[in-house]
């Protein structure tokens, strides 16, 4: 059976760190004993207010890195011009709201297709693959694949939060359909947020996903546990949903 990779996001490592203004926890360590234990890849976000991680953590880890780099931006010249200076493996295109305190929704692509359609161009340029975050809306897959984006990350968060079975079911399904139908037009389907080892199954298992990017609950346990423990546990149960 198909493979699936582990995403490690570390943003909340450096939230502790910044709590401070100290030089720990250092989300280079973090980034380090994830991909000792398992991770397949180490994802960012440099918000535009860095409030979590900073520059300065990007430009370190893109020497330690030894996996895929994966960063996370919202679509601003700036962010552009720090994403050719650190040339991540990916960067993942986020809609980014500086009163949220974590991504709320997926880009739309509707909205903005003119200046993430230039900013894909200008990534691919620099050798750097383009994914889109994107709600599990068909729509939105088609309009990514005209971009030209090299995939999507399929935007877990409703199901995660859903109140009730039925709720949750629709949402699988959304999740479900884009993922088959982005894979069929020649889109890599990634997916993530609010993902925990409760709910992680129901969306691994979903043989289309080839990556999920997973950071809140990974690092909360790795407090009892530690970040190895957390991620092997964590890779473990998508493994066991692709046996
Ligand atoms: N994917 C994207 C695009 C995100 O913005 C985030 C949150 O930074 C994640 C995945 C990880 O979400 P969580 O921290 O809820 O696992």
């Amino acid at each position: 059976m198909k493979k699936i990779r582990l995403g490690v996001n570390i943003d909340h490592v450096a939230t502790i760190r910044n709590a401070r203004n100290n030089l720990y926890p250092d989300p280079i360590y973090a980034a380090f004993i994830a991909e000792n234990s398992g991770a397949d890849g180490i994802t960012i976000h440099i918000r535009k207010d860095e409030r979590h991680i900073l520059k300065r953590d990007a430009k370190i880890l893109r020497k330690t890195i030894q996996t895929k780099m994966n960063l996370e931006m919202a679509n601003t010249k700036n962010m552009l011009k720090i994403a050719e200076l650190i040339h991540p493996d990916f960067c993942c295109i986020v809609p980014e709201n500086r009163k949220e305190i974590t991504t709320e929704r997926g880009i739309d692509l509707k909205e903005e297709r003119n200046s993430v359609k230039d900013s894909i161009l200008f990534l691919q340029k620099n050798n750097i693959k383009v994914s889109l975050f994107i709600d599990p809306d068909i729509n939105q897959v088609y309009i990514a694949k005209e971009l030209k984006a090299n995939c999507i990350e399929l935007h877990t968060g409703f199901y995660a939060n859903a109140k009730c079975e039925k709720q949750k079911t629709e949402e699988i399904k959304k999740i479900q359909n884009c993922a088959k139908i982005a894979k069929k037009i020649g889109l890599s389907v990634h997916a993530g947020h609010g993902l925990d080892y409760y709910n992680v199954q129901e969306i691994s298992s979903i043989l289309e996903i080839e990556e999920l990017n997973i950071g809140h609950s990974i690092i909360s346990r790795a407090f009892f546990v530690g970040i190895s423990k957390a991620v092997q546990e964590m890779k473990k149960l998508i493994e066991i949903s692709r046996k």
